[in-house]
């Protein structure tokens, strides 16, 4: 593939998803073109863009952008972000709140959301909440991947055997083949999966979430796609809610109404009228949660502890 060719795919992509390749990329885009083409029987590059360019119903953009982005990921990937959910939604359900929402926004082959729905579920401890949670990628070969929720013993690794046990089934693999284990439909009924572009917003969905998880796809934009990401984002998110970043991104210089409380964990900044929410009015709605815990979703959003949810 020529120079020009590669900087009109770059330019493509960029368009299409968001991705901001580096010149040194041209190999990989090389090798990741060739691919489509071999597959399609097509034998120049420059064929295949206008290809691409001329894909009226999308479906080679689809194959593009499964090609180019990088999907490794693994359960509990970044651990603490699940023990500081887990905490979260224990105080959360002690508290009274009855429905969670919870966004993967990059969801890759499932490993992500899946482990959500473990840590969810063992922090509620049999309590009746209302759980959701959204998983999103623009790949739809990972996403159905994710759906399926099959997985080799190895990828499982850092589940433990308890909760493999309690949260996957073994199915059966020709002899000599590797193990494999399906998410229970327990886990895969929490989670519904839907293509979303993260580079394209404003987004579909209405909101607000109590938690989202963007991880380790933020590495692949430029500024500008990261701050329009990052201000839906936020919008998205009840106030006091939290988004996950993965350990190599920093928001630093990008926004300012997210606050840092932990490792790559921002709070969405509690701002209410136009004025900053003291302290005290945190402890008074808590106050408000505990003494009334039967309150209807109706009462609640009307004394300002939530509004409509997803
Ligand atoms: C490295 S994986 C991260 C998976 C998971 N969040 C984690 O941290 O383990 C990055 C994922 O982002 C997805 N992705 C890349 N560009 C995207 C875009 N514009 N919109 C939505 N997803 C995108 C890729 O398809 C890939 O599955």
């Amino acid at each position: 593939m020529d120079r020009r060719t590669f900087n009109d795919f770059r330019g493509l992509i960029y368009d299409l998803s968001g991705i901001s390749l580096s010149e040194n990329k041209e190999t990989l885009v090389s090798c990741r073109v060739n691919k489509r083409m071999r597959a399609l029987d097509i034998k120049s590059a420059d064929d295949y863009l206008n290809y691409v360019q001329d894909d009226d119903n999308s479906s080679e953009i689809v194959h593009l952008l499964d090609a180019i982005s990088t999907n490794v990921t693994h359960f509990f990937r970044e651990s603490g972000h699940f023990d500081f959910l887990k905490a979260k939604v224990s105080d959360w359900a002690s508290n009274g709140q009855r429905r969670l929402r919870i966004w993967s926004a990059a969801s890759s082959s499932g490993e992500e959301p899946y482990s959500i729905a473990i840590s969810v579920l063992e922090a509620l401890r049999g309590k009746n909440v209302d759980v959701k949670i959204l998983a999103t990628d623009i790949s739809t070969r990972m996403l159905k991947i994710a759906e399926e929720g099959i997985y080799e013993g190895k990828t499982l690794e850092k589940v433990t055997a308890a909760h493999r046990e309690k949260y996957f089934t073994r199915i059966k693999t020709p002899h000599g083949a590797p193990r494999k284990y399906r998410a229970k439909p327990l886990l895969r009924n929490m989670i519904v999966f839907e293509r979303l572009n993260l580079s394209q917003p404003p987004f579909p969905m209405h909101g607000p979430f109590d938690i989202i998880f963007c991880r380790n796809v933020m590495i692949y934009f430029d500024k500008e796609v990261k701050s329009r990401l990052l201000a839906d984002m936020y919008r998205l998110l009840r106030s006091d809610g939290y988004l996950m970043v993965g350990h190599a991104e920093s928001l630093t210089g990008l926004i300012s109404d997210f606050k840092i409380v932990g490792p790559s964990v921002y709070e969405k900044d509690l701002i209410l009228h136009g004025t900053r929410k003291t302290q005290k009015a945190r402890v008074e709605r808590t106050q408000i949660q505990q003494a009334r815990p039967d309150l209807s979703q109706t009462q609640r959003s009307a004394s300002g502890c939530y509004s409509a949810r997803t």
